[in-house]
């Protein structure tokens, strides 16, 4: 009997594929055998064993977990309870902008902070990405979704109100549904993935594919959220300091909170520009099945926000922020996220920023900043950016440009 258990265990950690090309494998969360993680793939590799990082196949993402943690912020650093004075003062048409601006903003960072690790965390392979992929998820719950609990708790009476209010939002609620199928599709994919290696059945190719569709599918999705779908909200706060002097601190939040988009933006441009061009990785095949409609998709997410800005504008416009600056802004930056990931943009001719002045709001924004200055920050000490090459900077910044 004991004999048999090194027979088993061999069978138990790896890959192996029958002659059709089915997966055979149990899904471990430490995989017994050596694995060369030079060649390891970013999903559906060899399993995971060492967190180790002395072998980086991409060192982009390592370094990017360093930035991450680099720009560390808490979630009640700005004292927001000046806002409270401030929102007294806001018409009413602001008011609704505002508090709605929030609820959408806590619906994104909370489908972030949960969604990715949770829905595709099992299928990561490379220590380096499952890593920044942990760092990225902990800045969306730990400081993004905690800063709002504590920007509501200092602005509003009653903040429960404002979290409860958000599912009684038909606007809000349509967009929810839409943003999370990809990651309920990829969950489900996942899971099924997972059952049936546990279950010691086939994966059969065709499944496999299917899977890794759903993949390059949510993460052309977090692109959208992460490059789009945060903007029109970030722009109409600031708007209201940029033009009034009003809810500056909340603003200052929305900052810090953007610094990290950014580089979760970056992220995301670089997994989905290893799918594309790097066959080793086996999404080739799963990216092109999308591409044809990429412009279509990033058109339909504009549509979506399009009418998200007509919710958020109801009771009208202000000083500094119109529907239709909101709506420029959305399409400036489509076209800006889809040239990032080498597809070509939806609106001719709209090259220049028109709402030039949320530039510097942005302070992380390594597209309009040179490297050096990308370190001149107001917030901690940013050491870990020593981390980063001359070449590594070069590439991200072509990325974003
Ligand atoms: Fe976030
Ligand atoms: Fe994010």
């Amino acid at each position: 009997m004991d004999s048999k258990i090194p027979i088993m265990r061999a069978r138990r950690f790896g890959v192996s594929r029958n002659k059709l090309g089915t997966i055979m494998k149990k899904q471990t969360i430490y995989n017994g055998e050596y694995i060369n993680f030079n060649n390891e793939k970013l999903f559906l590799g060899e399993g995971k064993n060492s967190q180790r990082y002395d072998v980086l196949k991409y060192p982009f993402f390592d370094t990017m977990a360093d930035r991450m943690m680099g720009q560390d912020w808490t979630h009640d650093e700005v004292n927001c309870v000046k806002d409270k004075q401030d929102f007294r003062y806001l018409s009413d048409a602001m008011k609704h902008a505002y508090t709605s601006v929030l609820q959408k903003l806590i619906f994104l960072d909370s489908i972030q902070g949960r969604g990715m690790l949770q829905t595709f965390g099992s299928i990561i392979t490379l220590p380096e990405l499952e890593a920044c992929m942990t760092v990225w998820q902990h800045f969306e719950i730990d400081k993004h979704s905690k800063s709002y609990t504590h920007i509501l708790r200092s602005v509003y009476d009653n903040p429960t109100e404002v979290f409860d209010a958000s599912f009684r939002t038909p606007e809000l609620v349509r967009l929810a549904g839409t943003v999370s199928e990809p990651y309920d599709r990829c969950f489900e994919l996942v899971t099924e993935y997972n059952f049936r290696l546990l279950r010691g059945m086939d994966i059969p190719p065709a499944f496999e594919q299917e899977l890794k569709q759903s993949l390059v599918r949510l993460f052309l999705e977090i692109n959208i959220l992460e490059g789009i779908r945060f903007y029109s909200g970030f722009a109409t706060v600031w708007s209201m300091h940029y033009s009034q002097g009003l809810m500056e601190r909340t603003g200052k939040v929305l900052q810090l909170i953007c610094r990290d988009e950014n580089l979760h933006l970056a992220i995301s441009q670089y997994v989905l520009r290893l799918f594309r061009t790097v066959p080793e990785e086996g999404f080739r095949e799963a990216y092109a099945f999308w591409q044809p409609g990429i412009q279509d998709m990033y058109s339909e997410a504009v549509e979506q926000e399009f009418a998200w800005v007509d919710y958020l504008f109801r009771h009208g416009s202000f000083l500094g922020m119109t529907p239709d600056l909101a709506k420029m802004y959305l399409r400036y930056l489509a076209n800006k996220r889809l040239r990032a990931i080498g597809e070509q943009p939806l609106f001719e001719g709209l090259t220049q920023n028109p709402l030039e002045w949320v530039e510097t709001y942005i302070n992380n924004d390594l597209t309009e900043n040179l490297p050096q200055e990308s370190e001149i920050l107001n917030y901690k000490v940013d050491i870990l950016n020593q981390a980063v090459s001359d070449t590594e900077l070069r590439e991200l910044r072509a990325m974003l440009s």
